[in-house]
């Protein structure tokens, strides 16, 4: 039986934690299917498809892409995605507590709502800082962001 994982997120934009877990991810699972979910609670930068193409172009700069399917879901539950494409577990990139106390109730909701089990993920320490957040902060104030997330979004924030 193919072991499918989701692992969703607003990814605007992806950055390199983000990276690091799919990238761990598609080691341990037969499949992965990236999930960008626009999420009402947060001011967007990028547009849906852009934020696709982005990943689409890390994953395919890493090396990586054999396993891994980039996509979108707009139009209900994330356990409604994951239902449709058979897959039974969702993987989250964990860097604190704050992290830990943010995706348990989403966690056990999803679990709830369709039997979809969350899997946490300790990305590289490297990483821990990083978020995407910050990276909007840093890229509309003019910084560099380049240390933070992959070549092709550097690139994309810095010339368009
Ligand atoms: O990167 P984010 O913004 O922390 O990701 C949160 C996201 C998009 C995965 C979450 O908001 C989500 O799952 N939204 C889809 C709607 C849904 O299924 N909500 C109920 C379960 S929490």
């Amino acid at each position: 039986m193919s072991r499918i994982a989701v692992v969703p997120g607003s990814f605007d934009p992806v950055t390199l934690g983000h990276l690091d877990v799919i990238e761990r991810a598609a080691k341990i699972f037969d499949q992965i299917h990236v999930l960008v979910v626009h999420n009402p609670a947060k001011t967007a930068l990028l547009p849906v498809a852009q934020r696709v193409s982005l990943i689409e172009r890390a994953i395919l700069d890493a090396g990586f892409e054999g396993n891994i399917i980039v996509t979108s879901w707009s139009v209900g539950l994330l356990v409604d995605y994951c239902t449709e494409v058979g897959a039974s577990v969702i993987v989250k990139g964990i860097r604190s507590q704050v992290d830990v106390a943010y995706e348990t109730p989403m966690a056990i909701v999803n679990r709830n709502l369709a039997g979809v089990e969350t899997i946490f993920m300790l990305p590289d320490p490297a990483h821990a800082h990083v978020s995407s957040s910050l990276v909007r902060q840093v890229a509309g104030l003019g910084g560099d962001v380049a240390p933070y997330v992959p070549k092709a979004v550097a690139d994309f924030l810095q010339n368009g």
